[in-house]
């Protein structure tokens, strides 16, 4: 279980495992896909150009144009080396790879506005309700401080995402726990009176993630009402970690309390491109908060962190231009993986239901024979020695109880060459 002091991810320390033994990472929830390529075009066309002109240049030359560009003939074109034509046509004048506005250039968060009012029905004023962070994580953090002195209570709804607590821990604010518990069904639910129950005058946020990790939930919208409505009616902020947006299965949709009037106000919509473009290193994020804290926001951001990449703001913007039906196709590349990974773990003896959204499998292994009498961590780290198969200890989601002792966390986001080697790993789980 976790004890929430800031200390390392034990995700991370998943991962580095996995690397050590040569197993298929399963566990750290990025993707071996490559990044969407109209967003590293962004990036190139930004870095390299430098300025608005060079970047136009390189977006739409031809390699007639560049033969023109360099002056040169067309032998002599054909034995340079891309890395030479790169050379010569980068910009001679740079604002691209630059200290930028410290929240967010004025094109990104314009973009972030109409992507908003586009996909959530809402358009957030750019000038004084968005910044774009390090990432989600850097976007909670800034949030946390916004909003809480030491001493105060947040609700954090477990199993959750590592960083909640041991964020809470470094601002100094005490974490209360409410749990979302698994029906014989295998849906999730959670139950408002717990919310209620954890709730006093010194309660001042709710984390609300949806869709959902590690168990695939995704917050129906009569839920996320009847949540945002007790958090209203005590005067508690939302903050809710939207970054798997589009990853949703069997037609359901994603829903934001910042999307309602009523609501607004009370919500730090917290967002990232990292699960949308394939680009978890790329730390790109921003935070929609009432007008009222964006003040301060920005200025813990700008304190912390200054700014995030200019050029990486740059394709961001190309990121969220992108046509309604890319966004909406996103989920596609994920459904065999989470059927072959879904099969197999149930061919072994994991207890585990298809995801409603996000791309991770919250599997019950106390059936597996070859698992069953462990830990979570040992269970884990046996099947990466043992099997190549890299998870994440269930626990890791928890803080109090014993529900997480009875889950591996598997991530499906990987390449479906991967998925098909790992599920062939898991094989041996059957073997005498
Ligand atoms: C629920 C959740 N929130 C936040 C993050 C981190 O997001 P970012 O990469 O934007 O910092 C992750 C990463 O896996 C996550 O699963």
């Amino acid at each position: 279980m976790n004890n929430n002091t800031p200390k390392e991810s034990t995700i991370r320390l998943m991962t580095r495992l996995a690397n050590k033994h040569n197993a298929v990472n399963l566990s750290q929830g990025f993707t071996d896909m490559p990044v969407i390529f109209e967003t590293l075009w962004g990036l190139i066309t930004a870095a390299a150009g430098g300025n608005q002109k060079t970047a136009d240049f390189i977006n739409s030359a031809t390699v007639k144009d560049i033969i023109k560009k360099l002056n040169c003939n067309e032998e002599d074109f054909k034995n340079l080396s891309l890395k030479e034509i790169f050379r010569k046509i980068q910009g001679k004048k740079d604002v691209f790879n630059q200290y930028s506005y410290p929240f967010g250039m004025p094109e990104l968060r314009k973009t972030i506005a109409d992507y908003t009012k586009t996909h959530r029905g809402f358009r957030p004023d750019s000038e004084t309700e968005i910044t774009v962070t390090a990432g989600a994580t850097e976007g909670f953090f800034a949030s946390l401080m916004t909003v809480c002195s030491p001493g105060d209570e947040i609700i954090i709804i477990q199993p959750y995402h590592e960083m909640y607590p041991t964020q809470a821990a470094i601002a100094k604010v005490v974490p209360k726990f409410i749990t979302l518990h698994q029906d014989t069904s295998g849906k999730w639910k959670l139950n408002t009176e717990e919310l209620k129950n954890s709730i006093n005058e010194k309660t001042k946020v709710l984390i609300l993630n949806t869709p959902h990790n590690p168990t695939g939930k995704v917050f129906s919208e009569k839920e996320i009402l009847e949540i945002a409505e007790i958090c209203k009616k005590n005067n508690i902020f939302i903050f809710t970690d939207e970054i798997y947006e589009h990853i949703l299965f069997n037609g359901l949709r994603h829903y934001t309390p910042a999307a309602y009037k009523e609501y607004k106000d009370i919500t730090f919509l917290i967002n990232s491109i990292s699960k949308t473009a394939n680009a978890t290193g790329w730390r790109i994020g921003w935070v929609i908060s009432p007008e009222h804290s964006t003040k301060k926001l920005r200025g813990i951001h700008d304190t912390t962190v200054m700014q995030a990449p200019t050029p990486l703001q740059k394709a961001t913007v190309k990121l969220l231009e992108m046509d309604r039906e890319f966004y909406k196709n996103i989920y596609i590349k994920y459904k065999e993986n989470c059927r072959i990974l879904v099969e197999k773990l149930r061919e072994t003896g994991f207890k585990v239901a298809y995801p409603e959204g996000s791309y991770y499998l919250f599997a019950d292994y106390t059936n597996v024979k070859k698992l069953k009498d462990m830990t979570p961590m040992d269970a884990a780290v046996c099947l990466i020695t043992n099997f190549g198969v890299a998870s994440v200890p269930g626990d890791n989601f928890y803080s109090v109880g014993s529900d997480g002792n009875r889950y591996l966390r598997f991530a499906f986001c990987r390449s479906l060459e991967s998925i098909k080697k790992a599920a062939d790993r898991l094989n041996m789980l059957n073997c005498n």
